[in-house]
């Protein structure tokens, strides 16, 4: 695998700042602050494997954290989004890590159990999964609710092995992050690149506006662009 290669992250206007896409089997970060469109972009990243090329889609993860899938696959509805037919063709796996933490019974096969939560455990699922699928790509959403708790060295440890991992698997993966979260800055220096989704607010009015923070072995657009989010899901204002 050169390092070079590709993955589309379904939104052209971002897939030519990156020149090309995110870095086939490395991980970037998509930190943001709350509402700013980090599961919608993380979406079009996991459908842009399986339907973008038909005759060799790239299976997808997809472990939610802090919403239960079943919001999670309502609201991808909403951008035309059947997540429930890709699970039916095994093309992606949605992981419940999610109810367990609450103390409610997940609905899905792969999923924490109640009391189990732990990094281990869930990258033990994420392993299961991508057997099962032979899944190339993966999200997880967001990565913070996993290191929940930890701080310093153990916060540092956890992210490098959840990082390691992920490259022993392979999968090109994108961490969501919120960005007032305390010690994020870990989660940035251990991924591969940062996207940072953000709001300008002036007087009465607030807008989007996307950077591209880093992305190690590749020259990368440094500008900042506005998006919107609409029935299309993120469109970029280039
Ligand atoms: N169907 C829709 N049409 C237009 N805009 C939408 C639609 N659904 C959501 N949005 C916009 O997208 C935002 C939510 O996007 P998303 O859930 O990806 O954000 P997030 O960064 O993951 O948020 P959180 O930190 O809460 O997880 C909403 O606040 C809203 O502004
Ligand atoms: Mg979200």
């Amino acid at each position: 695998m050169k390092h070079t290669d590709r993955c589309s992250t379904g939104i052209k206007e971002l897939n030519e700042m990156l020149l090309g896409g995110l870095p086939r089997g490395r991980t970037t970060l998509v930190e943001g602050l709350p509402g700013t469109g980090k599961t919608i972009l993380s979406l079009h990243f996991l459908i842009a494997g399986i339907l973008e090329n038909p005759k060799d889609p790239e299976p997808a993860i997809l472990v939610c954290l802090d919403e239960s899938p079943s919001d999670v696959m309502r609201e991808a509805s909403a951008f035309g989004w059947n997540l429930q037919r890709l699970m039916d063709l095994k093309q992606l796996t949605i992981i419940d890590a999610f109810s367990g933490r609450l103390g409610l019974k997940p609905n899905l096969e792969l999923a924490v159990p109640i009391g189990k939560f732990s990094i281990e455990e869930v990258t033990r699922l994420i392993t299961e999964a991508k057997e099962e699928i032979n899944a190339q790509r993966l999200v997880i959403d967001p990565v913070s609710a996993l290191l929940d708790g930890m701080e310093g060295t153990e916060r540092r440890n956890g992210v490098l092995s959840l990082t390691a991992v992920l490259t022993r698997l392979s999968l090109t993966t994108i961490l969501t992050s919120e960005l007032d979260q305390a010690g994020v800055g870990v989660e940035r220096y251990a991924s591969h690149g940062v996207i940072r989704l953000g709001y300008d607010e002036k007087d009465t009015t607030v807008s989007r506006k996307l950077r591209i923070v880093k992305m190690r072995e590749t020259m990368h657009s440094m500008d900042v662009i506005p998006y919107e989010i609409t029935v299309k899901g993120i469109e970029l204002k280039v």
